[in-house]
């Protein structure tokens, strides 16, 4: 069972994510749940205001450190600075630590997270310096906020959660993971055998399962190299 609240001035963005097959599965078998927290509901400021503009000016408006820690204290009833100590309170932001696979695996691990989704033009660096334990990044391009990539985090661990897709030799299995020793997957094929004159490679076809293994393990190798040369 993990628990991910979500931090966000949209939390209906995600009702979408929600009704994806395998996301409901892990909610309604128990193994996931999602808590959302808007930033708006707990602004100590009057006129519901969240954001502001940038101290020395420029384009875009921040996320406020105040409102931040106003949120956090509502739903944990602590000082969020040592909260951090005891949970993962992870920022989403373009410039934080890149998404990967062990990072996933390490975050599936987990039994509660917290995921601060920014928008505008991100969060006050104080929050990033003292509220959070972590601050992650799925690649380094600027998204109008941390949402999409809260659902990216959120869609890669949950596939890690046990029973979480019909066939667990799928996860143990795929591309980047330890099994295949961090090489992307070899390739599948389904029918038709031939099409187009395109056909699948026949040890595929020829139910010997220690080739097909062999083979497959031969193809990981080799995309692992055409990887490594770029
Ligand atoms: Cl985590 N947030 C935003 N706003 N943009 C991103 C990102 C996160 N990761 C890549 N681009």
């Amino acid at each position: 069972m993990i628990e991910i609240d979500l931090f966000t001035l949209f939390p209906t963005a995600f009702g979408w994510f929600e009704a994806q097959r395998h996301i409901s599965n892990a909610i309604g078998g128990g193994a996931l749940r999602l808590g959302y927290v808007n930033y708006r509901d707990h602004t100590p400021l009057s006129a519901g205001q969240v954001d502001d503009a940038p101290f020395g000016g420029g384009a875009g408006m921040v996320l406020r450190v105040d409102v931040v820690e106003a949120a956090l204290r509502a739903r944990y009833g602590a000082d969020p600075v040592e909260l951090r100590e005891r949970r993962r309170v992870i920022a989403l932001t373009p410039g934080g630590r890149l998404l990967d696979d062990r990072l996933v695996s390490e975050l599936a691990d987990a039994t509660e997270l917290t995921l601060l989704c920014g928008r505008y033009e991100g969060f006050d660096e104080r929050v990033l310096e003292h509220l959070v334990s972590d601050r992650l990044s799925i690649g380094r391009y600027v998204l109008a906020g941390g949402e999409l990539a809260a659902m990216v985090l959120c869609d890669a661990l949950v596939r890690k959660l046990p029973g979480a897709l019909g066939d667990e030799r799928s996860v143990h299995e795929e591309s980047f993971s330890e099994a295949l020793d961090g090489a992307p997957e070899y390739p599948h094929y389904t029918r038709p055998a031939e099409y187009r004159g395109w056909r699948v490679p026949d040890v595929l076809l020829s139910g010997h399962h220690a080739r097909i293994q062999g083979w497959r393990m031969e193809q990981t190798r080799r995309r692992a190299q055409a990887q490594r040369r770029g």
